[in-house]
């Protein structure tokens, strides 16, 4: 007697978990909706900020910058030849982030093979590459920033590519 007891409150339960089942089925339908909302609040509009003129660079001369903000330190480069991601007349021109992807230590230009090194734990970016780790602990690339070059060879950097070191998020 008692076991059938248990057997209907069962039963009872069953039907119970698959009302809330289907009603948990009819709300995913809505939830597509509400994460497109939630992506396009995840994107970000960088700032356009001038860094330099094209006057201002020679090739394989470091500039020190900082985008987006103060405490995201880079480094603007004049290559030489076209590389990927370069920006200017000469496709050559090319801004990184200097903050080790690894725990932030600051990474230096080493002109002989076109790299940004971390004197932290050696890991090596290279720049011709978009910033590809090309050695070390860093499990990410170094994040390269979106240049643009107006008329009057004005460097704008518009945007990053990857996470800045410290960062909980692409957010400002
Ligand atoms: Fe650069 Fe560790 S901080 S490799």
């Amino acid at each position: 007697m008692k076991c059938n007891r248990l057997v209907d409150a069962g039963r009872r339960q069953f039907l119970r978990g698959g009302i809330v089942g289907a009603a948990g089925a009819a709300a995913n339908t809505v939830l597509p909706a509400r994460q497109a909302a939630a992506l396009s609040l995840a994107r970000v509009e960088y700032p356009s900020n001038r860094l330099a003129n094209i006057a201002d660079l020679a090739v394989d001369t470091p500039l020190d910058i900082a985008y987006p903000d103060a405490d995201s330190p880079g480094v603007l480069l004049k290559l030489g030849t076209a590389v990927e991601g370069g920006a200017g007349p000469d496709g050559d021109i090319v801004a990184f982030s200097v903050l080790c992807p690894h725990k932030g230590w600051q990474l230096s230009y080493h002109a002989a093979d076109r790299t940004l090194n971390c004197p932290g734990h050696y890991s090596r970016f290279d720049c011709e590459s978009g910033g590809q780790e090309v050695w070390g602990h860093a499990t990410q690339n170094l994040p390269q920033f979106l240049l643009r070059v107006d008329d009057a060879g004005d460097i704008f950097a518009e945007g990053v590519d990857e996470l800045i070191y410290g960062r909980l998020s692409n957010v400002l």
